[in-house]
């Protein structure tokens, strides 16, 4: 089968290390059972290591992952001790920015009735996977600080928008609509953003032309918000920026049971370089160390790298495997049952065995 793949494994900062361990087991049974060609290389980065020795992602490591390795599984970052993120901060966007990982990829497909928030919605109502851009915008890093401290103070955000950026995550999106055959809708505020959302209109108008076939829709991201409340089967991928894209999925996230069942994947479609692969959750500090973190967000992320590795009929067994598990109630308690963290990966790899 060729060369093994090499998968960097960073667990990270609270509820990281719990649902990893999860994660790796999921990793080491495709591997050894199932015929995965993977090669699983454990480091240390995170907070503890930050505190230490005073880096993010050493800049050797770094050149190490994009060339050597297939992918990144990540934990989650973000620790009280740390309250500027400067060590969040170094590995998610010197990652992301890094390896220009432009589409961040979030699919939700709610699994069990019970767990849709709205009532009278079965599972089968939620089906969204959102296209996130994810090297621009907002989270550019461009601006600064004027008079910081005082009552005077001016703090500056720039919103970067590029033609390139706008038109390779809208194009990503319509060709994933276009081969899945599903319906797409374009987000932004192009009504108030006159500027940067009038790019992404008329990016949007130019690309959709070219997917006749593909039914698509504009709605305002206020609108969008509404929508998705009162009428989630409406949407089936969404693409949006970076900013409204992190707080959508969220939203999208809470309609199909949860942060604790999310995953996502950062991904530079088209290209060679290793892709990134994270539950969309944080490091959950309220939960650390209680064994409370729910694995299957960790699991289903799992799921996504195994696709991206080739193996489409093993995310579909976890997919599987993990709604089986979440309707017979062997499951953490966020999601209803009375498991934990160990226990409830156990009762998903029970069945992909
Ligand atoms: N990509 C990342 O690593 C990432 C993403 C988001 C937040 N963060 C960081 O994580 C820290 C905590 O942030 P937050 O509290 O806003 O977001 P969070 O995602 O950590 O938690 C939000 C809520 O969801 C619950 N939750 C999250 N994951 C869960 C799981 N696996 N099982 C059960 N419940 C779960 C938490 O208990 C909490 O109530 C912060 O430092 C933040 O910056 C990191």
């Amino acid at each position: 089968m060729g060369q093994n793949s090499r998968i960097a494994l960073i667990a990270g900062d609270g509820i990281g290390p719990e649902v990893m361990r999860v994660g790796v087991r999921l990793l080491e049974h495709l591997r050894d059972k199932k015929g995965l060609p993977i090669e699983l290389w454990s480091l240390p980065f995170g907070a503890e290591y930050w505190l230490e020795y005073g880096v993010g992602l050493p800049d050797a490591v770094f050149a190490e992952i994009r060339d050597t390795t297939r992918a990144v599984l990540l934990g989650a970052l973000g620790d009280p001790r740390i309250p500027g993120h400067e060590h969040a901060r170094e590995i998610l966007f010197g990652l992301r920015f890094g390896l220009d990982l432009y589409a961040n990829v979030r699919p939700v497909r709610a699994l069990v009735d019970r767990h849709v928030p709205l009532s009278g919605r079965a599972a089968s109502a939620i089906d969204i996977c959102v296209f996130r851009e994810n090297t621009e915008g907002l989270y550019a890093g461009i601006g600064g600080q004027l008079r910081r401290g005082t009552a005077a103070e001016v703090a500056i955000e720039e919103d970067v928008n590029t033609r390139l950026g706008v038109e390779r995550i809208v194009r990503a999106a319509f060709d994933y609509a276009r081969r899945e055959k599903r319906r797409l809708c374009m987000s932004d505020k192009s009504n108030a953003l006159r500027h940067a959302h009038d790019l992404w209109q008329r990016v949007f108008h130019a690309v959709r032309s070219e997917y006749p076939d593909v039914p698509s829709e504009h709605l305002y991201i206020d609108a969008l918000c509404y929508e998705l409340v009162r009428d989630p089967a409406r949407f089936s991928v969404i693409v949006c920026c970076n900013l409204f894209g992190d707080i959508i999925s969220d939203l999208v996230a809470a309609l199909g049971g949860g942060l604790g069942l999310a995953p996502s994947a950062s991904l530079h479609l088209g290209g060679t370089q290793p892709g990134v692969f994270e539950p969309v959750h944080g490091s959950a500090p309220n939960l650390a160390g209680q064994g409370l973190a729910n694995p299957i967000a960790m699991l289903r992320t799992v799921g996504l790298l195994a696709e991206f590795l080739g193996a489409p009929e093993q995310r579909a067994a976890i997919e599987l495997a993990a709604g089986q598990a979440l309707e017979a109630g062997e499951c953490t308690p966020d999601v209803g049952g009375s498991l934990d963290t160990d226990a409830a990966g156990d009762a998903v790899l029970r069945r992909l065995r």
